[in-house]
């Protein structure tokens, strides 16, 4: 999936950086998940898996991803009796074959078929604010696209709330329409702003895919503010990758989010006269993170004051980082965070400090929006530098006594 700062690429590396330490565990907290990749990573690796992010719609990615271990039944949604004479058809029968096929498992490949093919398209919040034809012209989603995600969503929506669907049925659900939805927006790469042209990714048709259920012990995923969190998790490894810049992920994507919140909405009129501006944005003072702030207070930048305070408040013994030679917070300021941790004076960079070169993630790599990137000297623009870093708890002040 696009996202910024999505680790999928560095799996390999972060696993590698992990194993060289010796680090070994049952426990793994991804604890800014985004896409959740790195935790389902480790969950694949043996581990249970913690995860957390901010935002709503990774929260979806979370769930499906780290919470479900083994396909739901979805037993109650098979047994609608709208669909019964649908399930006869050939039609039917070869869409679930065709994903069957290509490695689904034939009950998750029926659920999402159903909702590909007989929810029928309704106009609502999505057509009326992102698609041309809508209230305010804006060309986030091609008109037909549009109608079918909010048919799908409003289905979702009453299914989830009338007890149709489990939690893990209606996130792993949910989960396919966001990333069928993402792959056919008229966005470069983040849905800050909409395209005015129509990009060739929105000419096709509306495919969600199957999700995958990643084998490996069933974990826990949260949606909320990460230093609220960190100290009721106590787990061998965090692992933590920040954003790096003052970006906020809440109006990047904030297409993303009122999607993935519209089940909880319970007057989505009153929702929809809060959106606003040219993009139709959702109001976001509820999700900035401190991370994205560089505003100095009381003589120290505050996405480093909110870092410091996490490693202090961290009940893990290994810590990995991962963060972009771009950030705001400096490679110094980290390294005295887990130098603290540690117990030690300095850190130790030769041994706990890695930098991976990789081609970065250009949301505006068609130059629609103009943005140039700041070159590092004697780097490629396409290039960009991760670090990773690491450190170990002083002492055994680990106790096994994590959130249930
Ligand atoms: C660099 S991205 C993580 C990418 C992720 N590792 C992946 O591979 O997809 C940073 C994430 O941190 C989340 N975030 C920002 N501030 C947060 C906070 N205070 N607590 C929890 N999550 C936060 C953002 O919503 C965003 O998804």
């Amino acid at each position: 999936m696009r996202y910024l700062g999505n680790k999928t690429k560095l799996l390999a590396e972060i696993e590698a950086f992990a194993k060289k330490r010796g680090i070994s565990g049952s426990t793994f907290f991804d604890c800014f998940a985004g896409t959740g990749v790195v935790g389902a990573h480790f969950k694949r690796l043996g581990y249970r898996v913690y995860s957390c992010d901010l935002l709503r719609s990774s929260y979806a990615s979370q769930v499906a991803l780290i919470e479900v271990s083994e396909v739901p039944s979805f037993k109650k949604l098979f047994a609608q009796k709208e669909f019964k004479r649908g399930f006869t058809f050939n039609s039917f029968k070869d869409a679930v074959k065709a994903r069957v096929k290509a490695g689904a498992h034939p009950r998750m490949a029926r659920a999402v078929t159903i909702l590909q093919r007989f929810v029928e398209p309704e106009e609502g919040l999505i057509f009326r604010n992102y698609a041309p034809s809508g209230t305010h012209g804006r060309r986030y989603f091609r008109d037909d696209h549009a109608t079918k995600i909010d048919g799908c969503l409003l289905r979702l929506r009453h299914w989830f709330r009338e007890g149709v669907l489990s939690k893990h049925e209606f996130y792993l659900l949910l989960k396919a329409v966001l990333e069928g939805s993402d792959r056919v927006a008229n966005i470069a790469g983040v849905y800050a702003a909409y395209l005015k042209k129509w990009q060739s990714n929105t000419k096709g048709q509306l495919f969600f895919p199957t999700p995958e259920i990643v084998p490996g012990p069933p974990g826990r995923a949260f949606c909320g503010d990460v230093n609220e969190l960190v100290e009721q998790i106590y787990c061998d490894v965090l692992y933590a990758d920040p954003p790096y810049n003052t970006r906020q992920y809440a109006a990047y994507y904030h297409v993303r989010e009122v999607m993935a919140e519209l089940h909880r909405v319970d007057d989505i009129a009153e929702y929809e006269k809060k959106l606003y501006g040219k993009t139709g944005l959702r109001p976001y003072d509820d999700l900035k993170s401190e991370y994205c702030m560089r505003r100095r207070e009381d003589g120290q930048q505050r996405c480093e004051k909110a870092f410091q305070q996490l490693i202090e408040k961290a009940k893990a013994e290994h810590i990995i980082i991962s963060y972009n030679e771009e950030g705001i917070i400096s490679n110094e300021a980290i390294g005295r965070a887990l130098a603290r941790f540690s117990g030690v004076k300095n850190f130790d960079a030769r041994r706990n400090y890695r930098r991976l070169r990789y081609r970065r993630f250009r949301s505006d790599s068609n130059g629609h929006n103009g943005r140039t990137y700041k070159v590092l000297k004697g780097q490629d623009a396409d290039c960009v530098d991760e670090w990773l870093f690491y450190g170990r708890a002083k002492s055994a002040k680990i106790k096994k006594k994590s959130l249930k």
